[in-house]
């Protein structure tokens, strides 16, 4: 050994100190290293929060199992995870355990770090331990970074794996939101997002925006994919039966007051529903609708017809609000408001066009409901044309009610401007055009004039609204938008006419096209 001596005396007590320690190292490191470097086709997603409410990690797991790696989803339990994920042989569930409730009891300085401690050592039981052959691919969801991206950057390292960070957004963003930029914990946590995401053996991204942003700042290292959220399959638009058999279901659970019974047409159950009849409409009205449906009689027979939508149904118009600042709900309010005013003065006036009733939907939960709800009661007391209604869907109903609706109205910002709304990608694969707020990179999904519009106001949105839905329900605009939706979505390969123009397809084949070629290198 030459150590060089001119600068410290190396004692034969150093030597075998250092080498007895990388010794230890070694043997530590050894425990955890695979026999073979790893089993080829297997993956670990981690996902840092309730699964069920990570769908674009789900169908990764769902892709991943499909494409014969052994999955395994490490994550925490809540909601209902989609049900292919119980059903894939190759896929396995891994819940980590909640924090002790005890903690919760803490003031936060103290719960903070206790359950980020909390998190590191399930998660690394799960990675190093639990999991006993290391997988090839470790794929992790960034936001939340703190402790993950570390976390999975240690186990790459001793395990062997190659880690797939798929990049949402930017956690420092969403936590300037809250704090001022200048904040320590802000530099602190893009520091440590910058540092532990930097390296890995490939980036996915959300938009092209993202990928430039994060390329340009922080000069990632590793394969860089632009991964666009895409519906899965199952999402599509509904037919008149579905939309009958969805809104069967559902009225028992609307609300029963009058301000809603009355605006809403009349109907029976089960051959009627707000939005659909089954009586041959050429009948008059409401025949022979009190007698037994059991007895199917011949006259009764008859007058039961497949359902079809009914001309004087309400415009049903979806949003989906996680009721939080960032997403301005008195935008829509506004508009709303305004709408109003248009159609009572259109119905007054000589013009043959008119607006019709609109029925707002608006799901999701969040903390300013109460507040938005209670400011909808109040306006409601002097509307006639318009009511809004908070729904909670079961997961198996939300796509069928996107696929019922007539537009979408999408008033998500971007805490970093850099990622996408899911939402809207949900409504497009359910054939349902949107508004949506406008954002730097919003136009990377919606096409003004192609498949939605883009407003910049409460003014804008009542406009578009109002043009959408004049002499509903024959609406010329509206409907261009969805068959460009329809048939774009049926068409996969459309390079001919014009090639970025506007292109779309399922989850799976995007999946398939761009990130399996990545895997199976
Ligand atoms: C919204 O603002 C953007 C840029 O500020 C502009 O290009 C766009 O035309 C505006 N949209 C409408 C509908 O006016
Ligand atoms: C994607 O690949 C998997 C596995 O080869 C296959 O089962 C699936 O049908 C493909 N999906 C599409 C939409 O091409």
């Amino acid at each position: 050994m030459t150590a060089n001596t001119e600068n410290q005396p190396v004692t034969v007590f150093h030597v075998v100190a250092g080498v007895a320690s990388a010794w230890a190292l070694y043997r530590i490191i050894a425990l955890f290293r695979p026999k073979s470097r790893h089993s080829l086709r297997s993956a670990a997603i981690l996902v840092l929060g309730d699964i069920g409410r990570s769908p674009r990690m789900m169908y990764h797991a769902q892709s991943f199992a499909e494409n014969d790696f052994m999955t395994y989803v490490i994550g925490y339990g809540g909601s209902k995870p989609i049900s292919a994920l119980e059903r894939l042989p190759k896929l396995q569930l891994r819940y980590l355990p909640e924090p002790p409730s005890v903690l919760k009891a803490l003031p936060f300085v103290l719960f903070a770090p206790l359950k980020i401690m909390h998190q590191v050592a399930s998660v690394l039981c799960e990675l190093l331990i639990s999991i006993d052959e290391p997988p090839e691919y470790l794929l992790v969801q960034n936001p939340p970074s703190i402790p993950t991206l570390a976390l999975v950057w240690l186990v790459g390292r001793i395990r062997g794996c190659k880690v797939i960070i798929d990049w949402h957004n930017l956690g420092y963003s969403i936590l300037a939101l809250k704090l001022p930029k200048t904040h320590p914990f802000v530099r602190i946590s893009k520091w440590f997002e910058a540092t532990f995401g930097r390296t890995a053996y490939a980036h996915l991204f959300v938009t092209e925006a993202m990928k430039d942003h994060l390329v340009k700042e922080w000069g990632l290292v590793g394969e860089k994919i632009v991964l666009h959220d895409r519906p899965p399959k199952h999402f599509r638009r509904c037919s008149a039966q579905d939309i009958h058999d969805l809104f069967s279901r559902l009225t028992p659970t609307l609300p029963k007051h009058k301000s809603l019974t009355n605006f809403l047409p009349e109907f029976q159950l089960p051959y009627s529903t707000l939005m659909t009849d089954r009586t041959r409409p050429s009948e008059g009205a409401t025949p022979t609708l009190n007698m037994d449906p059991v007895s199917v009689t011949a006259p009764i027979y008859e007058n039961v017809q497949p359902p079809c939508l009914r001309r004087d149904r309400p415009a049903l118009v979806v949003s989906s609000t996680s009721w939080t600042p960032d997403e301005d709900f008195g935008i829509l309010l506004e508009a709303l408001n305004q709408y109003e005013r248009r159609a009572e003065d259109l119905a007054h006036s000589d013009d043959k066009k008119r607006l019709p009733k609109l029925l707002m939907v608006v799901t999701g939960k969040g903390p300013e409901r109460e507040y938005y709800m209670n400011k909808i009661t109040d306006l409601e007391k002097n509307w006639r044309w318009v009511r809004c209604l908070s729904l909670w869907l079961e997961a198996e109903d939300y796509p069928k009610f996107l696929g019922s609706a007539d537009l979408g109205v999408c008033l998500h910002s971007s805490s970093s401007a850099l990622d996408l709304p899911m939402k809207v990608v949900d409504m497009f694969g359910c054939g349902l055009p949107v508004c949506a707020l406008n954002f730097q990179c919003l136009p990377e999904l919606v096409k003004d004039g192609k498949n939605g519009l883009i407003f910049n106001s409460s003014d804008e949105l009542a406009e578009q609204i109002e043009s959408l839905l004049i002499s509903f329900p024959s609406t010329q605009r509206l409907d261009a938008l969805r068959s460009s939706l329809i048939s774009t979505t049926r068409s996969t390969d459309d390079s001919q006419n014009g090639a970025h123009e506007w292109e779309w397809c399922s989850w799976d084949e995007n999946w398939n096209r761009t990130l399996k070629p990545l895997l199976l290198r």
